[in-house]
């Protein structure tokens, strides 16, 4: 049918997408989409991984492949539908640049890849140019994801959203019923909306290891005991992924019986998705602190050898034990944990809420949480309880604000407070707990004392301030009757 090989040899389009990039990911996707009855048409740089694949692990499924962008590209039906799954960054334009020529109007190109939001950005504004459709998809839930339902959250053209809609949902992870998918916004919306999920995955991976740090040297609990107490947290509101796995891994040992948690040298990697949250977040002028806080925190954590000098020079309080209840001491760690999550998710929307205002996004904030709601690194009960918040009110300016979030934070902040103190005598770091609460403290402040560095930055370089009963005008005052009447604007410094 769709193939012959005659004298007359023709191919007949017979494909439903095109998926480029054969690395696990790429795999995944494409057996996930051939188990819900698509065809795909696989395609490699490395042509010979083409062969491989369908002779291995496509073997007996409907995946066809080509060996050239040509053949692929005749291979598809109309409008044709290209998913790139390749290392972000330069492979993703050469493809690109590749495939525009062998394209017509209206067909599709795809980024599935980790895209930083602005390159995503660019190649939607070069490609409409060219009167093709351009999605860039945030793709999470790593290779087990992929195969099974990863979350996915695509942007950019929404012209082509209705042709992508289906595959998209169909090999989605489900939650209830309902797919981790559905439209994010224009642009680069689909990718920085994944940057800011792989952000928020950074604080709350933080936040466990501070829970961690905690239990071990403030109670002195064992591996098996820490293992246990986030076992029972996962049967409740902290109930996720997260939590899960770090009582998997709290518990697991070796061969020779030792748990292998210990071993692990103390030192973390980063591939730079929470790096550029907390960037965009400088950007903006949005206080992401937490995010912020968890990346300082992994770069503190690579400086091993340093730390291994210091700690032979530098002291710190002499006990290190907490002395009170230890029951109670740990439903005060699982409420500083929950409240501080809480924090860290309403600083992430902020964000998002910035980065749309400034590129004119239409974000549906409950459709993103429900996106990361499962399938993704992040999936918990909790994001079906922002789900809710902003269902109720669409347009809720802070999830703070909201009675279920305001309410469990009102339950909670006594514990966070109760721990990062606790924390602070025993001298264990806590820098994203500590960073929760301040921040809380701060947003809930109606007076701050930034009312001082107005005047100090008045004082010496004429920069001028507001006052509370005049907002908008800006006025100088020659604080030291030596310096001029003129502020710093009127000269441009
Ligand atoms: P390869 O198998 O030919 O290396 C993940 O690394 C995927 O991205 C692989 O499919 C890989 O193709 C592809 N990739 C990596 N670097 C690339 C490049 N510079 N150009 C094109 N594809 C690339």
């Amino acid at each position: 049918m769709g193939k012959s090989f005659g004298k007359s040899y023709k191919i007949e389009p017979e494909a439903d997408i095109a998926l480029i990039g054969l690395a696990v990911m790429g795999q995944n996707i494409i057996l996930n989409m051939n188990d819900h009855g698509f065809i795909v048409c696989a395609f490699n740089r490395s042509v010979d991984k083409v062969e491989h694949f369908l002779a291995n692990e496509a073997k007996g499924t409907k995946v066809i492949g080509a060996k050239s962008l040509q053949e692929m590209v005749l291979k598809l039906k109309k409008p044709r539908r290209i998913m790139l799954l390749v290392k972000a960054g330069k492979p993703v334009d050469e493809f690109i640049s590749k495939l525009c020529p062998l394209l017509e109007p209206g067909d599709i190109i795809i980024d599935g890849g980790n895209s930083e939001y602005k390159d995503t950005q660019r190649r939607c504004k070069e490609l409409k140019a060219k009167n093709l459709y351009y999605i860039g998809s945030g793709v999470s839930g790593g290779e087990e994801g992929a195969r099974h339902g990863p979350s996915l959250m695509p942007g950019g053209h929404v012209e082509a959203w209705p042709h992508i809609k289906d595959i998209f949902q169909s090999i989605a992870a489900k939650v209830d019923g309902e797919p981790c998918c559905d439209w994010v916004g224009e642009d680069g919306a689909g990718h920085f909306v994944k940057m800011v999920h792989n952000g928020i995955e950074y604080g709350d991976m933080q936040l466990c290891c501070e829970a961690y740090h905690i239990l071990k040297d403030a109670l002195g609990l064992s591996y098996d005991e820490i293992g246990d107490v986030f076992q029972e947290w996962n049967r409740g509101e902290l109930s996720s992924f997260l939590i899960e796995i770090t009582g998997d891994i709290l518990k697991y040992k070796e061969s020779d019986g030792q748990h292998l948690l210990p071993k692990i040298r103390d030192s973390a990697g980063q591939k730079g998705t929470g790096k550029w949250t907390a960037i965009s977040a400088l950007d903006y002028g949005v206080p992401v602190t937490l995010i912020g806080e968890s990346v300082f925190a992994r770069c503190l954590s690579a400086l091993k050898e340093e730390r291994v000098k210091a700690s032979e020079v530098l002291e710190g309080p002499k006990n290190m034990r907490y002395e009170g209840d230890k029951k109670e001491f740990i439903e005060h760690i699982r409420k500083a944990l929950y409240a501080s999550k809480i924090i860290s998710y309403a600083q992430g929307f902020m964000l998002m809420r910035e980065a749309a205002k400034l590129y004119n996004w239409k974000l549906n904030y409950g459709g993103i949480a429900l996106m990361w709601r499962g399938g993704c690194i992040i999936r918990s009960v909790f994001l079906g309880n922002i789900k809710a918040a902003y269902d109720k009110n669409p347009d809720l300016s802070n999830l703070l604000l909201d009675d279920f979030f305001k309410n469990a934070i009102h339950n909670c902040h006594e514990s966070l407070r109760e721990v990062i103190a606790t924390a602070t005598k025993l001298g264990i770091p806590k820098p994203a707990f500590s960073t929760a609460l301040d921040f809380y403290d701060g947003y809930r402040c109606p007076v701050l004392p930034a009312n001082l560095i107005q005047a100090q930055r008045d004082y010496f370089g004429a920069h001028t301030y507001e006052l509370l009963t005049k907002p908008g005008e800006f006025i100088h005052t020659n604080w030291t009757g030596r310096g001029g009447e003129v502020s710093s604007t009127a000269y441009g410094v």
